[in-house]
């Protein structure tokens, strides 16, 4: 049987990790040591908000804190946050078998080329996952929206589809990796959005403000894109040009024409919102910070990413005592940064 690692053992890597060794493959978490000794005592549960509802016993989990324990894998799902990527990279350079292919599951466009530059004996695929998912305490990861994951097209992945299907994590193998991260890119500026707002995603997509703010960001973005000559896949019922007007109509049509993008938990929240409430740093400068350096590179300005990057840098700073911002003071702030 293949044998996964799992390089990251957070929210991500552990729900990923949880729904395969469930339908039996092995798997291998490789993590912090708080976070194995707490999953030590209460077992690994994957949960999802259509009913998936499945438990592994703590004896059952294969748990290490370092590197070489993933020496035999023959596939590893990179699930860190990006600002450690490159510190991931050496040390799966120095571990893994030649050949093992690597799969980054990060957000962020850069995330597998650090890794691929590190390590020239391994086959690294970019990935995505589209889906939220929230550490919900007590060895729970509960994934709170869908779709399904994206990796980059490879002949060597054709011996993992049938267990990334039954785990019910079928992936689309995609032949232009690029356009897809730059597509996620453009959904993921919600992520400083919903950070700033202390709301559930679905509590804080219902606002037309804070659609307004994530509307204002994306077009910035897409002319950006434009100038550059990049073509963002298009991940939603709509073009990426259309999403971005359409999250301006008022919430009775949004809710309306928009109910796949509201269908999610109502408890759901971004990644960046968890990295602030557990005073880490976010992943801003792999999501903003990607949008202000085209602009830079482009001889332009991005003021609304660089004024949203600015305030996550802030939050992150003041921790607990960081504010929250209603819909309608952060859209006035945008504004007034990009007039
Ligand atoms: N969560 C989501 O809903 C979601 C959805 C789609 C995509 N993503 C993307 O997926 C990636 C992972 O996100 P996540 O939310 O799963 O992150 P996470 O919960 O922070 O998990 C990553 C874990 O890896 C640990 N780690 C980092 N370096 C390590 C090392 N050298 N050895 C052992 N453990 C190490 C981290 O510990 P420390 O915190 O101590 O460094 C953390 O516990 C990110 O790029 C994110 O943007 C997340």
């Amino acid at each position: 049987m293949h044998s996964v690692g799992i390089m990251g053992a957070g929210s991500v890597g552990l729900y990923l990790g949880g729904c395969l060794q469930v339908v039996g493959a092995s798997v291998v978490y490789v993590g912090r040591p708080t976070l194995l000794s707490a999953l030590q005592n209460t077992g690994l549960r994957v949960t999802d908000y259509l009913g998936r509802d499945q438990t592994l016993a703590a004896d059952a989990l294969n748990l290490a804190t370092h590197v070489s324990a993933l020496a035999h894998c023959d596939l590893v799902l990179v699930t860190v946050k990006s600002a450690a990527t490159a510190d991931v990279a050496l040390d799966l350079a120095q571990h893994l078998k030649p050949g093992a292919i690597v799969i980054s599951f990060q957000n962020g466009v850069r995330n597998a080329e650090v890794l691929r530059a590190a390590m020239p004996s391994q086959t690294v695929l970019a990935g995505m996952v589209p889906f939220n998912v929230l550490s919900c305490g007590d060895g729970r990861f509960h994934q709170g929206s869908f779709g399904a994951l994206d990796v980059a097209a490879h002949e060597g992945l054709s011996a993992y589809s049938g267990v990334f299907s039954r785990a019910g994590l079928a992936f689309n193998a995609q032949n232009d990796m690029p356009a897809v991260l730059w597509g996620k890119l453009l959904l993921n500026l919600n992520n400083a959005i919903n950070a700033l707002s202390n709301l559930p995603l679905k509590a804080e997509l219902s606002q037309r403000d804070y659609r307004r703010c994530l509307s204002l960001a994306q077009r910035e973005a897409l002319a950006l894109y434009s100038a550059a000559g990049i073509k963002p896949m298009q991940l939603t019922a709509l073009p990426p040009h259309w999403l971005a007007r359409l999250l301006t109509v008022p919430d009775w049509l949004f809710k309306r024409l928009a109910q796949r993008m509201l269908a999610m938990d109502p408890l759901a929240r971004s990644s960046m919102w968890e990295d602030l409430e557990a005073g880490r740093r976010t992943e801003v400068d792999w999501i903003q910070g990607e949008v202000v350096t085209l602009a830079s590179e482009l001889g332009s300005r991005a003021p609304v990413n660089a004024s949203l990057l600015q305030l996550i840098r802030e939050a992150e700073q003041a921790g607990a005592d960081r504010r929250s911002w209603s819909g309608a003071e952060l859209l006035a702030r945008l504004q007034s940064t990009s007039a």
